[in-house]
């Protein structure tokens, strides 16, 4: 029960409040493109939104679909990619395009970890938001989060995946992940969460032990 009242605030809030961003247009069946969540995934990984909106604009210009990205000079993909840090992140990109376009896109998570630069967060990611296949995805922000609700100070990685497969709506898997990614990103703030603003407060252990922002505690080393 306490599930699902989590799951139904969290998607009310996401349906109100989700940022527009490039990545997320549907076709007319509510469908996504898969190439363009696939390259909005490799390369938020190591840029903020804002940024990465730019970015990715700039590289959809450039290759607006696999064909255009398969066919492409090596050359012409890492000029595209300036800016954006971590070239092999451009290579394996273009390596990928070139096995996606001979063999069709994949439509399952195990499908697309066996793709050059793809790893678990981005086969979780494209496979639920462009397929709808029920995966978590566990990143800086889930962690957080999921930290806060539980009031866990020292989240393991294994400890994160658990709570984040157990807590995943699995009617609505690319919308609760996005959910949990703008939850992190715009309320569920390192230092200083807008709790007020938060559709989980009531939920939550950290909120009410009234010191949400030292969940989680800063990593020992
Ligand atoms: N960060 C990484 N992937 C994202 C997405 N699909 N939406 C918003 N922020 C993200």
């Amino acid at each position: 029960v306490k599930v699902e009242q989590r799951q139904a605030a969290l998607l009310r809030w996401f349906d109100a409040h989700a940022r527009a961003l490039p990545w997320r247009r549907v076709d007319l069946g509510g469908r996504r493109d898969p190439y363009r969540v696939w390259v909005s995934e490799i390369l938020l990984q190591q840029t903020q939104v804002v940024r990465g909106t730019f970015y990715f604009e700039r590289f959809m210009q450039a290759f607006p679909d696999v064909q255009a990205l398969s066919t492409a000079p090596l050359e012409a993909v890492l000029k595209a990619w300036e800016g954006c840090g971590y070239y092999a992140r451009a290579r394996n990109l273009h390596k990928a395009a070139q096995q996606l376009a001979e063999r069709g896109f994949p439509d399952t998570y195990k499908g697309w970890l066996a793709l050059p630069g793809v790893g678990p967060y981005t086969a979780a990611a494209v496979s639920s938001l462009a397929y709808g296949e029920a995966r978590a995805v566990n990143d800086g922000n889930v962690r957080r989060v999921l930290s806060r609700l539980w009031a866990e100070a020292h989240p393991s990685e294994a400890w994160v995946q658990q709570r984040a497969d157990e807590l995943l709506d699995r009617a609505r898997p690319g919308d609760w992940n996005e959910a949990l990614m703008d939850l992190g990103a715009t309320v569920c703030l390192p230092k200083s969460p807008r709790c007020p603003a938060c559709p989980l407060s009531a939920h939550c252990a950290a909120f009410a032990s009234g010191e949400p922002g030292a969940y989680p505690a800063p990593k020992r080393r």
